[in-house]
């Protein structure tokens, strides 16, 4: 496990980015925290160390966001957000299923909505808000950023 602490969004980020160098083909990467407490944040950070250029937008409407790799160390990034779903069956029936199972990279934002779906070999990410702009960032499932 990894904990950290992060005085601001760029930190955050940071830290998405350090994350992305232990992803690989079939990662799923599942975070958990309240809002504001900086899922998005993060992920533009994974997308960043993924060799992703696109602006990141947060997928609460959109549900599931792809970007294509460039770096080729998976095919694509899948950023999802599972805030307006009501049920894993839900989630099943967009197609989430598959996707986390697949060869890519998958993001996932509110997670624990979807826990019984997780891989055993899921990144846990817990960001937790300790102050208006600090954030502790736990990591299980990494022994070292
Ligand atoms: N240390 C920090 N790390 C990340 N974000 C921070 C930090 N300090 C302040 N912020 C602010 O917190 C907010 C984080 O927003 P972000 O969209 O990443 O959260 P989120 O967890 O994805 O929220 P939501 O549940 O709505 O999707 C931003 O407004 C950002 O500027
Ligand atoms: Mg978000």
């Amino acid at each position: 496990m990894v904990e950290l602490i992060s005085g601001s969004p760029d930190e955050t980020s940071a830290a998405g980015k350090q994350i992305a160098k232990h992803l690989g083909s079939g990662s799923v990467v599942a975070l958990q925290g309240t809002l504001g407490s900086g899922k998005t944040c993060l992920t533009k950070g994974i997308a960043l160390g993924l060799g992703i250029k696109e602006n990141i937008t947060s997928p609460t409407y959109t549900i599931i966001n792809e970007y294509p790799i460039p770096s080729g160390k998976a095919d694509t990034l899948y950023h999802i957000d599972v805030y307006r779903l009501n049920s894993e069956k839900e989630f099943d029936d967009l197609g989430g299923q598959e996707i986390i199972n697949s060869n890519g990279i998958s993001v996932i934002e509110w997670s624990e909505r979807i826990s019984g779906l997780l891989p055993d070999n899921t990144i846990m990410v817990l960001l937790e808000i300790t102050e208006v702009s600090l954030r502790r960032i736990l990591i299980q499932g990494l022994d070292k950023l």
